[in-house]
């Protein structure tokens, strides 16, 4: 099997455990978690597995700088921002969000405190036009970065949005490996895999891992943005990019178990189903999650799963998003004695 050249940045195998008190207080029956919250920089998440993969391009390319681009809340760019710095690069960043008044995120307040060069790019939410724009004004800002890092004799390396690429991918198809070594000596060799999907790259990377390995395995993904058909037509895209480089069979759109009825409002906005979620993990097993990923996905496994298992293992794939949970905390208007 071809491989594709690593740059260690995590403390792996994450650990993998049970969550017997969350799994009985919602009769899903057997239930484990992947803890890529824990890989062993900044806040953990799964762009950190992605850019092991990514910036060895960077390196071959001679880059000593990196650039790339993302929300307020964007956990990939505060990680391509520390990793640059861990590694003595310089970085820069795009960041977007609606305009209007807002609370710098913990993710954003880490990469400012880096003295990462930043620009914004601020939309009216409420205005179809304006997000359509989006998408131009970004490139503009960016080309903006890159010139300006060039003129002060920087070498820029373009980190693709969101690590979703093909070695994004590939990390999570090698991920699989992983945790799938670690369920087979707990003597686990079939059972399903839950995670969170915004653009399908780490769902691909272990729908692939699964595929490849010819394993029992069900990858389930939660779309946290998108709709379908677009998540899964996007989601697909992945899937076959990894598939044609690791000289595996393409699957159509129907292999692909997406779900996208826990979107809610959209991007990072909590859900009816998300709130109980994230308060339950907190308190039966001490977990942090976000309302913009890993608690949409929750909410979405016990909606699916409760008095269903049937027996079967559940794995919850947590792929960060701490420094969410974190201000979600922080938002939280309590007393000094509540
Ligand atoms: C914590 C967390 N979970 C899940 C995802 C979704 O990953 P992907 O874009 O590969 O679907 C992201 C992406 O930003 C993330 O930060």
């Amino acid at each position: 099997m071809i491989q594709l050249e690593r740059l260690p940045l995590t403390v792996t195998p994450s650990p993998l455990h049970r969550l017997d008190r969350l799994g009985a207080a919602w009769d899903v029956g057997e239930l484990w978690i992947k803890r890529d919250d824990l890989l062993g920089r900044v806040l953990g998440g799964n762009k950190l597995r992605k850019l092991e993969y990514i910036l060895p391009l960077a390196r071959s390319a001679g880059a000593d700088a990196l650039v790339t681009t993302g929300s307020f809340e964007s956990n990939h760019c505060c990680l391509t921002a520390s990793v640059a710095h861990m590694l003595g690069l310089e970085a820069g960043l795009i960041l977007m969000g609606p305009r209007g008044p807002r609370v710098p995120t913990a993710n954003e307040r880490i990469v400012r405190r880096l003295g990462t060069e930043i620009l914004t790019v601020e939309y009216d939410e409420d205005d179809p036009a304006s997000r359509a724009d989006l998408a131009r004004r970004v490139e503009v800002r960016l080309a903006e970065l890159t010139e300006s890092m060039e003129k002060r004799g920087r070498r820029v390396f373009l980190v693709p949005p969101g690590g979703s690429s093909l070695e994004g991918s590939y990390a999570f198809f090698r991920a699989f490996g992983e945790l799938h070594e670690q369920m087979k000596q707990h003597g686990r060799e079939a059972y399903s895999i839950v995670l969170a999907v915004g653009t399908g790259s780490t769902f691909a990377g272990l729908w692939c891992g699964a595929a490849g390995l010819a394993a029992d395995v069900r990858v389930c993904g939660v779309s946290i943005a998108r709709t379908n058909p677009r998540c899964i037509d996007e989601s697909l895209k992945a899937v076959e990019r990894l598939c044609r480089f690791l000289n595996l069979s393409v699957p159509d759109a129907e292999a692909l178990d997406i779900r996208d009825g826990f979107v809610g409002d959209g991007y990072s906005k909590p859900t009816p189903e998300s709130v109980p979620a994230i308060q339950m993990a907190r308190e039966t097993e001490g977990l942090l999650l976000d309302h913009t990923y890993t608690g949409k996905a929750l909410g979405a496994l016990r909606h699916f799963w409760s008095g269903r298992s049937e027996g079967h293992p559940i794995v919850f794939w947590h792929t960060g998003g701490v420094s969410g949970a974190m201000d979600d905390i922080f938002a939280l208007r309590v007393s000094a004695d509540g």
